[in-house]
């Protein structure tokens, strides 16, 4: 148990992210323990996880075969580069996450989060496509809404507009699909929203304007997470697929929170029978406990590498910590979990009934929308009159000072338990969520 000593006394010099500072530390929430899925906080109180940390817990806290694992890697081969010399679990890693990944995704590049899967997967369609003589082929096209992390790629490609618009012109070339949130016309969907298929034609316009012979590749999350949780309307993904193939452009599907369960499946690839060119995943990859990424490519995109004199390089692209043996072990550990306890099987029989949960709290104060797929629901909250943002911001504090760690995007509450939730804990966190809507502004 944390005690008052173990606390920091100074909160000044940490920079803390996606936060607002002077608030953070005139109130802290500091979490100092955590086991299975709750936290305790500094002030010892229970706070239940429905975000499973930042959409990547999926296992529960201190799984004791992951802790196990990356302690033995420690004290056996604590580093080792991936550069010219490598380690047995890289490759290890990479073959089971081929086997989860749909037929013919059989290459797997590691990274050490999201945002550098997303950078890696942009720059390897672009050279991708210049190694097959396309070298004309230099547009990306993301989405609006989009997030893909915080690099200057993803901001570029993504569609978030406070995560782009104070850092310059970002990468030239790039343009964006319209969203896909229609609330007039969804409000309330349970699963895919039922109109908005017709919304992937946009990228018939996007190739028609540019060329399509000019565009490497379309980056788009299957369902975008961060910017507050957006369903793909049925249809759409099938159809951005056909128009991609249709133009030889890369699909891109950003798995970063759908991989590894949260749909049901180990990846929305596979819940969605769409298959893309590449995909991205980070978070669940190894329970969140170290950071690891990776991009996953067809056999055709990796062999077309794999051309000219055998002693050069065929992709000058690569991290320090590019399969860092430590991260590779939970990654092992992690991916074992799930199987062994079957828990992406656990997500999809849990997901009717998380769908119920998440939708009786429709009729609460404030709420304007309720969205959800799989393990994953949204409630969209009425903005306070001229200060978006305030009240979502607002139920995130009031929960967590109730024991509920919740997502907030402006308004919008986002919940992606661990797949280890029993209904029990589904019902705790609508329980509080519901005190929470019920007593606020
Ligand atoms: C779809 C998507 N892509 C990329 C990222 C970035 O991942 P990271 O924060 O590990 O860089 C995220 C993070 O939430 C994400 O949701």
């Amino acid at each position: 148990m944390a005690t008052e000593t173990t606390l920091p006394n100074d909160l000044s010099s940490f920079w803390i992210p996606f936060t607002p500072n002077r608030q953070f530390k005139k109130s802290p929430r500091l979490l100092v323990e955590a086991e299975g899925m709750y936290y305790t906080s500094s002030t010892g109180t229970k706070v239940i996880d429905s975000s499973a940390g930042l959409w990547c817990v999926n296992a529960g806290h201190k799984n004791p075969r992951i802790i196990e694992a990356i302690q033995r890697q420690v004290s056996e081969l604590d580093y080792s580069p991936t550069f010219q010399v490598a380690h047995p679990k890289a490759f290890e890693l990479a073959n089971k996450v081929r086997d989860l990944a749909p037929d013919g995704m059989e290459n797997v590049f590691f990274t050490n989060s999201g945002s550098e899967a997303v950078e890696s997967a942009l720059k390897i369609a672009l050279a991708y496509h210049r190694a097959k003589g396309e070298g004309q082929r230099i547009r990306l096209v993301g989405r609006e809404r989009g997030y893909h992390g915080v690099n200057f790629g993803g901001i570029s490609v993504g569609g978030i507009v406070n995560n782009r618009k104070v850092f310059g012109s970002l990468l030239t070339g790039v343009d964006h699909l319209r969203h896909t949130h229609q609330p007039e016309l969804n409000a309330f969907s349970k699963g895919q929203p039922e109109h908005g298929k017709e919304l992937a034609e946009d990228l018939e316009r996007i190739c028609a304007l540019h060329g399509p012979e000019t565009i490497a590749a379309v980056i788009i999350e299957p369902v975008a997470g961060s910017t507050g949780v957006l369903v793909p309307p049925v249809g759409y993904l099938e159809r951005i697929r056909e128009i991609c193939t249709k133009y030889d452009i890369l699909l891109i599907f950003d798995e970063v929170i759908t991989g590894y369960g949260r749909l049901g499946e180990a990846f929305a690839a596979i819940h969605y029978d769409v298959k893309p060119d590449m995909i991205t995943c980070a978070k669940g990859l190894t329970n969140g406990v170290i950071p690891m990424g990776g991009v996953v490519v067809t056999k055709d995109i990796y062999d077309a590498f794999m051309t000219g004199p055998e002693h050069l390089i065929e992709l000058f692209h690569g991290y320090t910590y590019s399969g860092n043996p430590v991260a590779c072990a939970a990654g092992l550990a992690t991916l074992e979990t799930y199987r062994e306890d079957g828990l992406f099987e656990r997500a999809k029989s849990m997901t009717p009934y998380w769908e119920d949960c998440v939708h009786s709290l429709k009729g609460l104060p404030n709420v304007i929308d309720i969205r959800n797929e799989g393990m994953i629901g949204a409630v969209e909250l009425e903005p306070m009159p001229g200060e978006p943002g305030r009240r979502g911001f607002e139920v995130f504090v009031d929960a967590f000072e109730k024991g509920l760690l919740v997502r907030v995007t402006g308004d919008i509450i986002a919940m992606s338990p661990p797949l280890i939730a029993e209904k029990t804990h589904l019902d705790e966190i609508i329980g509080i969520f519901e005190k929470v809507l019920n007593e606020g502004k």
